[in-house]
């Protein structure tokens, strides 16, 4: 009888086998990427199975390696123009926004904000090329600098040094939070420099790579802001300890050329931008909805870049320690410290007065992209 005890044998090592096949496939992540690791405090990178297929040996993580040369060049790694912008608006989400599409295997995103076409066009084409990531035929390349959008020259400057059919995604925000997040942002970098100043911490600032010949150029062109970047378009902040007094003037008015307001005039600066290109090239995103449903907003975006389906709803969740989504997959990851900071109470009078001073200009946005935004007061 030993020959029945055998087959048994055979039949169970057989389904053990099938089994083992099964669970490992169903495990097996759609995309070639398995797992995010930490490899420093806050920093992830990403263990993949082919990452031939990238042109960086790790491609999520911040530092970003490249293949060796040769490599690069067998795969057909290039860097070029971006053929897509995050053009703005500052404190709408814009950061959020880029992280969740960095995960998205057909987009390839230079890690920091170039700043190309506001204060640095005088550095030049190739230079521009030279801040751009690796990436393969198939990948968009695309990059973000929310100070596109209320930069004077940027559209023009766009619309002749980047391909035509450019896509361009702008993330709108309720203008007065945005506005309070604007000044907890720069009272914080303020403080920075104070406790810097007091002996502590560095601050990190930005240095540009200023060649003697570079310098001439810049100061022929004189497109330099100064150092913290307090000129923006044609409005210049104006901030003081409290946001009250930041954007309401002695006489009670609002103080609409102050950036801290101006900036948060739509439906002015995205016209500049309709007269350069045409509308359909330009994504006007509400930021409450890439707060609300992130997977739903990021549909939208892969849509309207032509990407892939990506993103399914399990690559979200909601955090209750941040409030707000994070992303799941391919690594559990959520905004910095610096995103999602509380904001300070904005007296009901002030609240008021700005409501008042935003609402035509919302109207008009209303009209002039077809759109309806969350925040909008109708009374039409
Ligand atoms: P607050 O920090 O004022 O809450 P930007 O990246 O353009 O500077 O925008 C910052 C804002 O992004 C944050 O402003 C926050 O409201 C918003 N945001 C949108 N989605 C977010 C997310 N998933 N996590 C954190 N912040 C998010």
């Amino acid at each position: 009888m030993a020959l029945p005890k055998a087959s048994v044998l055979l039949v169970l090592f057989a389904a053990t086998a099938l089994l083992y096949i099964g669970i490992i496939y169903i495990d097996q992540p759609v995309s070639n990427i398995h797992y995010g690791v930490e490899v420093a405090e806050g920093q992830y990178g990403v263990i993949c199975n082919d990452c031939n297929k990238y042109c960086y040996t790790s491609p999520y993580n911040k530092k970003m390696v490249p293949l060796p040369e040769e490599e690069l060049h067998q795969i057909g790694c290039e860097k070029r123009l971006p053929q897509a912008l995050i053009i703005g608006v500052k404190k709408s989400g814009t950061t959020a926004l880029k992280h969740f599409l960095s995960f998205h295997p057909q987009l390839a995103s230079p890690v920091d904000e170039v700043h190309y076409f506001d204060n640095r066009y005088f550095m030049g084409i190739d230079w521009y090329i030279s801040q751009m990531p690796y990436a393969l035929r198939n990948q968009t390349v695309l990059e973000k600098t929310p100070r596109y959008f209320v930069w004077a020259d940027a559209p023009e400057r766009a619309s002749k040094d980047l391909a035509s059919d450019l896509r361009m995604i702008v993330v709108l925000r309720d203008p007065i939070p945005r506005a309070v997040s604007d000044f907890v942002h720069i009272q914080f970098k303020d403080n920075l420099k104070k406790i810097a100043e007091n002996g502590g911490k560095p601050v990190k600032q930005i240095v540009l790579p200023l060649t003697a010949e570079l310098k001439k150029v810049r100061d022929k062109q004189k497109v330099f802001d100064d150092i913290h970047n307090k000129a923006i378009g044609s409005s210049f902040y104006d901030v003081v300890d409290s946001f009250e007094e930041s954007v309401i003037d002695p006489d009670g008015n609002v103080k609409g050329h102050n950036a801290l307001v101006d900036t948060g005039i739509y439906v002015k600066y995205l016209r500049r931008w309709y007269e350069k290109f045409p509308r359909d090239q330009i994504l006007v995103m509400d930021g409450l909805d890439l707060i609300k449903n992130p997977y739903k907003a990021m549909k939208s975006v892969e849509e309207f870049l032509g990407l892939n389906s990506h993103f399914t709803e399990k690559h979200f969740y909601f955090d209750e320690e941040k409030h707000f989504f994070c992303l799941a997959l391919p690594i559990k990851a959520c905004m910095s410290a610096s995103k999602g900071r509380t904001h300070p109470e904005v007296s009901e009078e002030v609240m008021a007065k700005l409501r008042e001073f935003y609402k035509p200009y919302d109207q008009e946005l209303e009209e002039l992209t077809g759109q309806t935004f969350s925040w909008v007061q109708r009374d039409y």
